[in-house]
């Protein structure tokens, strides 16, 4: 827990998506449409988003999808005002804790090589780049670094 206010997160649902809206098109060159979000709460077999509040106001999110065994982070974001207090890694340890228990033995993300931010929250939980995807952002054309954290299922771990 961050100190302060505790946060509370909690499933995305639709109500939630003026608000990750307006964090999504303050913080992303190219952000995700509102069609796009709707469409991860509809797509309720595999897509698991997420919501963090604090003081009762939704301040970040993160939209990742479980297939089988892997579990891929598709996006997350913690409203600016908010950055850097805490709030990104208790949600991505939310996120990855959940789909432990539901025995997932590797998650994977992309990440732009230039967010080092972002590179060391995931590097710190246990995520190793694994390749890279020449010119993947569209906007700029930057490259995109794959991240892989492998998870000794529950039989090897016994
Ligand atoms: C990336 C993001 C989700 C992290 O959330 P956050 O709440 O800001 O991060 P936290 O405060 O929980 O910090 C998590 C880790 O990030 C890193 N970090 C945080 N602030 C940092 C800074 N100013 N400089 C460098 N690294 C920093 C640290 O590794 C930190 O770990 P620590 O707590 O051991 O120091 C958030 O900054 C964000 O929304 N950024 C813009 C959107 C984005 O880049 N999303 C990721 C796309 S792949």
């Amino acid at each position: 827990m961050m100190g302060g206010t505790p946060v509370h997160i909690r499933p995305m649902k639709a109500r939630d998506l003026d608000r990750v809206c307006e964090i999504e098109e303050e913080i992303f060159p190219c952000p995700w449409s509102r069609t796009s979000f709707e469409n991860e709460l509809a797509a309720d077999k595999c897509a698991f988003p997420w919501v963090v509040e604090k003081n009762g106001d939704v301040v970040g999110y993160l939209v990742s999808w479980l297939v089988e065994d892997e579990l891929h982070v598709g996006n997350i974001a913690v409203a600016p005002s908010l950055q850097g207090a805490g709030v990104g890694r208790e949600l991505f340890a939310h996120c990855l804790g959940t789909a432990v228990e539901r025995g997932v033995t590797r998650a994977t993300l992309e990440v732009r090589v230039s967010n080092t931010r972002a590179i060391a929250l995931y590097e710190s939980h246990g995520f190793i780049p694994v390749a890279l995807r020449k010119g993947y952002y569209s906007d700029t054309g930057e490259d995109a670094l794959v991240m892989l954290k492998t998870i000794p299922s529950r039989d090897e771990a016994d």
